[in-house]
């Protein structure tokens, strides 16, 4: 018995490894419930009475030995893992993907741009809005459809507290804070009760703009939109104005543009009629100027607005609505290009 434990002590002498792995097994074999040394324990017992002291001693040898040399190894593994860790000063770097802007964000931009080039100012306003700002102060009579619970997202009714429909409410208040001349632009989210699809959603943005100043007329309108529709969608654009009705506008129009797509040929993105609807836009009804103390005999202006993801979706031919709003990165990281 003294002969195998010598061996079994020169073996875990010469045992030599730098993997976690192997020294676990080597501990386990020699230390563990059904190992070495627990075998040597039990076959102890049927040691005669005179060696025991001998085979004792030995064994505690190889055990305290075993012990040792676990401990010592680990300790090897365990300092040349710090010193893997000092960094490699000369691998590259990991370079960091740079994010995009929202869609959305960078033809607001565009748009604030091109406007603010021309000496219009931003203004903002609550989307948390009553009935005044939204409706009454815009000409709208009480019994107008777009007050209806259809459109209009009611928080608390008498007195009505609402999601705004339009940024419109925002010129009011600028309307009411200052006299004109009065140049002013509101971006902002605005909420109408549609079914979501992929031609409405309930939540969406617009750029809205209004012209006060004395001797303002349809011909001021008119340059001030097609300077817009060139910058925005390239020189060659063409502009058109059919009439329209808002209750905050006499007269009122719509806007098209001629289809960027076939240039004006026809195709489906048109529907074969070479043109696209941008916007709305008049001039401000007299009523809607008195309410908000601007004096209409000496001063007149216009207003327009737009929803800035139907110039996105015509910009960048995106023909889901709904993508604007999922946040799916495979969608956004397309625009990284853009500024
Ligand atoms: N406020 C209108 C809308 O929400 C747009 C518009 C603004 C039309 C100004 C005419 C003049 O659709």
């Amino acid at each position: 018995m003294i002969d195998r434990i010598e061996q079994l002590i020169r073996e875990a002498e010469e045992f030599q490894s730098a993997e976690p792995e192997s020294i676990e097994a080597f501990r386990i074999r020699y230390l563990g419930k059904k190992g070495i040394l627990n075998d040597l324990f039990a076959d102890f017992k049927s040691v005669p009475p005179d060696q025991k002291r001998q085979v004792g001693q030995k064994i505690n040898e190889l055990k305290s030995l075993v012990s040792k040399r676990v401990e010592e190894l680990k300790s090897v593994v365990k300092k040349s893992n710090k010193e893997g860790s000092v960094p490699d000063l000369t691998v590259p770097g990991i370079s960091l993907r740079s994010g995009s802007r929202h869609p959305i964000s960078i033809v607001r931009n565009q748009i604030i741009d091109i406007f603010t080039r021309l000496g219009f100012n931003i203004s903002e306003g609550p989307e948390i809005e009553d009935d005044w700002h939204v409706f009454s102060a815009l000409n709208f009579p009480p019994e107008h459809p777009a007050r209806d619970m259809q459109d209009t997202f009611f928080i608390e009714k008498d007195p009505d507290v609402l999601l705004r429909t339009h940024t419109s409410s925002v010129q009011v208040r600028v309307m009411e804070n200052s006299q004109p001349p009065i140049r002013t632009i509101s971006p902002g989210r605005v909420f109408r009760n549609e079914a979501i699809s992929a031609r409405a959603h309930c939540i969406f943005h617009q750029v809205e703009g209004l012209y006060i100043d004395e001797n303002v007329s349809f011909a001021d309108l008119k340059q001030t939109l097609m300077y817009f529709a060139k910058e925005m969608f390239g020189d060659q654009t063409e502009i058109r104005f059919r009439p329209s009705f808002f209750p905050f506008t006499e007269p009122s129009a719509e806007m098209d543009i001629s289809c960027k797509i076939c240039g004006g040929k026809g195709c489906n993105v048109c529907k074969y009629t070479g043109w696209l609807e941008i916007l709305g836009c008049g001039m401000v009804d007299p009523n809607v100027l008195d309410y908000s103390n601007i004096d209409s005999k000496k001063c007149t202006g216009f207003a327009f607005g737009m929803g800035i993801e139907r110039i996105t979706m015509l910009k960048y031919e995106v023909k889901d609505l709904r993508l604007y709003f999922e946040n799916d990165v495979r969608f956004l990281s397309q625009f990284s290009a853009a500024f």
